[in-house]
């Protein structure tokens, strides 16, 4: 067995970095616009800063919590919390493998359109290039033939770049990194809102986003939409605020630390509304169009809408198309730093395997899957049913679980709260336990089960049901089933390891004793 103590963050704000460029990802640039849009508008920031404050800091504060408090990535983490939650860390491990597989191939081919943006290279007609002569999707999903080198390549450099990073370590790779990804994020994206602001018909954009339409918020798909952006764009639920905490300082103030983040990651949100309504404010000026006929959802936002509105930009259309996808490379790249980091801190911690071969074997092992699965000619399809299963049925409710055993089951709030209060300026009031103990368990199981009877009633995207069976609910059960048996392989180094870290974990919280 090979003995490590555990890395740790070189400073506070290093660590504020790291976490916020988790955050900061391809959900903010093109989820957060289209969601707000879809559902109300500007009264959706009601339900949205309702979940942030009752469900995403609470929750990101319970990760930091059990992160800080056992210093150790999730499986392990959750079984020295309480024993059968381990099942909950593997899980939420195999669901960070399955989102790590399809958002790096979303990097790889804004890389391309970073390119692309030189001189508009998708011609007249967006929606054809994309779908046909970029990804040359198939007519079938589910199949898996045909190879896109163009698609390959980029997706070759983004796992390199992502694996170096990451075998360079916490301090040395991850934290360097995001001091790099941050200010160069926030220059590129700032260029661009004002840019955006600037065009004919921002406004226009900005009404339709900003005006509220209150009858919405008596439609609980609305809030559900609410909780469900929180969660991604927050990045709790996935385990990744565990594994970053666990890596922090004895000492660190956990509260203040995710009132920033939060707080950091909501505002960028919001400022990427901004900016992509104005351009389509513009789009729909030009064209005499609503801006709801302009606003199509998710990728089409972004590779398909806005390489129309670069096209049509009298000025300046290079730069903000150069701007816009390189946006998202680098709010893309930090956020899957984080995502691969959970699985190999996972198998690192529970082999006491060396960080480098660690890296390799399994970082090497998810890009592997990555580079042959997406490139292909069925590629898209199954981006498309991965991202929706493995957000509705993996992220959220994980979380669901992970609260309801700790608080409910477990009990084991008060003692987190101690560990929380006694490193932490801002101490955890009632707020919190009420929180996590009755409010956010109650509501996300009241959505969890109207979502699944929508799911039941009508096929995803109206995709075959086989392919949904195999690609939607296989894969989002596969990866609860991983989580249970995992957790039940009785491994002699991770229980040695265990006991260890509790000793070295103990250190510093004497508040929770
Ligand atoms: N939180 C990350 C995002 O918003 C995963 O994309």
């Amino acid at each position: 067995m090979v003995r490590h103590t555990r890395e740790q963050w070189g400073t506070r704000a290093g660590f504020l970095m790291a976490a916020i460029g988790s955050a900061v990802g391809l959900g903010n640039i093109w989820r957060f616009p289209y969601i707000a849009y879809d559902n109300g508008g500007g009264a959706f920031l009601v339900p949205y800063l309702v979940a942030l404050l009752t469900a995403g800091i609470p929750l990101l504060i319970l990760e930091y919590a059990v992160g800080h408090r056992f210093r150790s990535s999730p499986p392990l983490a959750y079984r020295r919390l309480w024993r059968p939650a381990e099942a909950i860390g593997w899980w939420q491990v195999a669901i960070c493998f399955v989102i790590a597989v399809y958002y790096a191939v979303i990097i790889a081919w804004a890389i391309r359109y970073t390119f692309f943006s030189v001189g508009q290279r998708w011609g007249e007609d967006p929606d054809a290039f994309f779908f046909v002569d970029f990804l040359r999707i198939g007519d079938a999903p589910g199949m898996v033939s045909g190879y896109v080198s163009g698609v390959a390549w980029p997706l070759i450099a983004v796992w390199a770049l992502v694996l170096g990073v990451l075998a360079l370590g916490i301090r040395n790779g991850v934290e360097k990194a995001n001091r790099v990804f941050i200010p160069l994020l926030v220059a590129l994206f700032l260029i661009m809102v004002i840019q955006a602001l600037t065009l004919d018909g921002a406004a226009t954009g900005l009404d339709a986003l900003f005006t509220p339409d209150w009858g919405a918020m008596a439609d609980g798909g609305v809030w559900i939409a609410a909780y469900g952006q929180i969660f991604f764009s927050l990045s709790v639920g996935f385990g990744i605020m565990v594994t970053y905490a666990s890596y922090l300082r004895p000492r660190t103030d956990l509260t203040g630390s995710g009132l920033v983040a939060g707080f950091a990651n909501s505002s960028f949100e919001i400022l990427a509304g901004i900016g992509v309504f104005a351009a389509l404010g513009f789009m729909a000026t030009r064209t005499g169009a609503a801006v709801d006929e302009v606003a199509t959802s998710g990728l089409g936002l972004a590779f398909v809408a806005f390489p129309q509105i670069i096209s049509s930009l009298p000025v300046g259309a290079d730069l903000f198309g150069v701007l816009f996808f390189a946006s998202l490379v680098v709010a893309g790249l930090s956020s899957l730093i984080s995502i691969v980091q959970v699985i190999v801190s996972a198998v690192h911690d529970r082999t006491g395997l060396g960080r480098v071969p660690t890296v390799l074997l399994v970082g090497g092992a998810t890009a592997l899957a990555s580079i042959l699965l997406f490139p292909t000619h069925g590629g898209l399809f199954f981006l498309d049913v991965f991202d929706h299963f493995i957000n509705q049925y993996g992220i959220a409710l994980a979380a669901l679980v992970l609260i309801v055993a700790v608080s409910w089951i477990a009990r084991r709030l008060p003692m987190l709260q101690r560990h929380v209060d006694a490193v932490s300026s801002v101490k955890l009031g009632l707020w919190w336990r009420l929180t996590l103990g009755a409010l956010t368990p109650v509501l996300l199981g009241l959505m969890m089960w109207d979502s699944l009877r929508a799911e039941l009633a009508q096929n995803y995207g109206d995709y075959p049901t086989g392919f949904l069976l195999a690609a939607g609910w296989g894969v989002a059960l596969g990866a609860i089933v991983f989580g249970v048996v995992v957790s039940l392989v009785p491994w002699r180094t991770a229980d040695a390891l265990a006991a260890r870290d509790f000793e070295a974990a103990s250190h510093g919280t004497e508040g929770e004793r």
